[in-house]
């Protein structure tokens, strides 16, 4: 069994469809191990906890350097020995000292279909540019903020009246979609990084750019 560790910061929406995914059987040879958070008061601890999945809080502001935070981090997440360390609205910028010790086993997730929209206020910048398309990425992390190889996206439509609400959760819709997929992948061991690009192995076209199904919204 592949050995996942989740790391949250907030509401854990990302984080409680891996669980789902994981009993359902969905992440194929793939278990959740703990699921850590940089603030006790991380809603999704709860979630996790009521799935009976061990949690724990290294509080980032016990650190005043980044550095030592990262240190206590990895620490705590190398004694659960994962294979995949997942990204899931952890809102924290890691150190490069971090990034390369979990170089390709250390994913995100962004709602934004990058490069576009790296950082915050992904729906608002994305409305404020009039862009068409909008989405998430899952990627490989690199130490650049919300940057690196590219696994999987989801595109969804901006449709007249949209505001950042409506536009984030029907992004959110698709996180929740494609997240679990690309986890799948990598218990596969289905992924490959050659000159900064994934190839997923086996992955039917459908799969590999992942489009929403219309649903009539408007
Ligand atoms: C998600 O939309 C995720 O893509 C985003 O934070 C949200 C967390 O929601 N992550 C980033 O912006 C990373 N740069 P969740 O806690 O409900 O999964």
């Amino acid at each position: 069994m592949k050995r996942i560790v989740i790391l949250i910061s907030g509401r854990g929406s990302n984080m409680a469809r891996l669980i789902e995914a994981s009993l359902a059987g969905e992440l194929g040879q793939a278990g959740i191990v703990a699921v850590l958070a940089n603030r006790a008061d991380a809603a999704g601890l709860r979630i996790a906890a009521a799935a009976n999945i061990p949690t724990g809080v290294i509080e980032h502001r016990a650190y005043p350097r980044r550095e030592d935070f990262d240190q206590a981090l990895a620490a705590t997440i190398d004694a659960h020995a994962p294979d995949l360390v997942v990204l899931a609205g952890f809102m924290r910028i890691l150190t490069e000292g971090f990034v390369r010790h979990y170089e390709g086993r250390l994913v995100n997730i962004h709602p934004s279909l990058l490069p576009l929209f790296p950082g915050l206020d992904t729906h608002r910048r994305a409305l404020a540019e009039g862009v068409r398309l909008h989405g998430c990425t899952v990627h490989f992390v690199t130490p650049l903020l919300d940057h690196g190889p590219i696994i999987a996206q989801a595109a969804v439509p901006v449709l007249d009246g949209d505001d950042e609400e409506r536009l984030a959760a029907r992004v959110l819709a698709e996180e929740h979609r494609v997240y679990p997929l690309a986890v799948r992948w990598f218990a596969e061991g289905r992924l490959t990084l050659a000159a900064g690009r994934v190839r997923v192995a086996g992955a039917q076209r459908e799969e590999a750019l992942i489009a929403p199904l219309l649903n009539g919204e408007t």
